[in-house]
């Protein structure tokens, strides 16, 4: 706020109209410093305490409207009232534009002086009224870039449990491994394996969350390539000749990518050791948006499902597919048409909406 006598600094080179300004502005409540011309003003204006500037503009040396042009340049300057002798009103317009607060003719009388006194009151308050204006346009500015920073910096967070929560599991389908090598029974080996698929494909929805732009969903055909590659890169693995995957690019919570990688886990994993007892051939994975819908199919060219039955089979991969199948809601058929097996899955995007799924059960 502005003291209750405001310093006002009137800048004419006529010492005459000064006295009177002078005289006449302090039984106003102001206090009057006078500058003879524009350099002189603007050392004084240096020094501070200035609260409204009245500016001349016929003056020796700079006149008025370059003395304004360095006023302007200074930040945080008083607003200045520009006043001068002559009625060109060319001199009103350039002086406003330069950023005078306001204008007005002065006369050798003093008669101007009641006007000089309402103008630089009313150019204090509305500088007053734009620092206001500034500080809060400021304030809303910080309040912005702090959100921002706490946004970008929770993001971060998220990112680094991800990867945390990821480089934990993978240790864990690590230490599986390391049981698994290190067992000479082959039910126990083949049981540790199994769980260790199942906890990298859960590991591998973690780390792809972590190099995802978004946070709530992983692109599921880059998490699909990961995850073959992985299974390539198995034990297990290398009696594999051919797994291919073709996906179109989908977004899907991560949830679902964790539903979604285990089942392709298992399916892999079963065309890996059942469909070719003689050598290995080709498994197809495959990804296709359909409207709504996603259609994953998982095939192999190999002797079927009904082949052989296995006396070792555990059932434990059915109960997981289906299991996570219902998680999904999705439908899951085998193609009979299809030489060899081939496992079709369909399922929604996206979560049931609530209030869909609550008016299914009601009706
Ligand atoms: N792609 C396939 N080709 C031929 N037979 C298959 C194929 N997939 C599954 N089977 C047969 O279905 C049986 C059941 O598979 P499931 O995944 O439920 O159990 P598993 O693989 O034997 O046990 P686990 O999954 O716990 O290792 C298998 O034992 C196998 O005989
Ligand atoms: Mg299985």
């Amino acid at each position: 706020m502005t003291s209750a006598t405001p310093t006002l600094l009137y800048i004419d080179d006529d010492p005459a109209l000064a006295r009177l300004v002078d005289r006449g502005l302090t039984r106003h409540g102001f206090t009057v410093v006078h500058a003879a011309g524009g350099s002189q003003g603007l050392e004084r204006l240096a020094q501070g305490d200035i609260d409204v500037i009245a500016l001349d503009q016929y003056m020796p040396g700079l006149d008025g409207l370059e003395t304004l042009e360095r006023i302007m340049q200074i930040a945080g300057a008083p607003p200045v009232v520009f006043v001068t002798a002559s009625q060109d009103s060319a001199i009103a317009v350039t002086a406003l534009k330069a950023g005078a607060a306001d204008y007005l003719v002065k006369d050798t009388g003093g008669d101007f002086i009641p006007l000089l006194q309402v103008a630089a009151h009313g150019a204090i308050r509305q500088a007053e009224l734009q620092r206001a204006r500034d500080e809060a346009e400021a304030e809303v500015h910080a309040a912005r870039d702090r959100f921002e920073a706490l946004a970008a910096e929770r993001e971060m967070l998220l990112r680094e449990v991800n990867h945390r929560v990821g480089n934990s599991l993978q240790i864990i389908a690590s230490l599986l491994h390391l049981q698994a090598s290190s067992t000479t029974q082959q039910d126990v080996k083949a049981a540790l394996t199994n769980a260790m698929g199942r906890v990298a494909a859960v590991a591998q929805v973690h780390r792809r969350l972590y190099t995802s732009h978004d946070l709530k969903s992983v692109l599921l055909n880059q998490y699909l390539d990961s995850l073959l590659e992985d299974l390539r890169r198995s034990a297990e693995g290398n009696r594999m000749s051919r797994l291919t995957l073709k996906a179109e690019p989908v977004e899907i919570d991560p949830d679902r990518a964790v539903a979604i990688g285990i089942i392709v886990n298992e399916l892999v994993m079963n065309a890996v050791k059942y469909a070719y007892p003689d050598g290995p051939g080709p498994i197809h994975v495959e990804l296709k948006a359909e409207g709504d819908e996603l259609a994953l199919s998982i095939a192999d060219d190999g002797v079927g499902l009904a082949a052989r039955s296995n006396p070792r089979s555990t059932g434990m991969g059915q109960r997981i597919v289906s299991a996570m199948a219902s998680k999904l809601e999705a439908c899951v058929e085998r193609d009979p048409a299809h030489a060899g097996t081939r496992i079709l899955l369909r399922f929604g995007r996206a979560v049931a909406a609530p209030d869909k799924a609550a008016s299914a059960a009601a009706g």
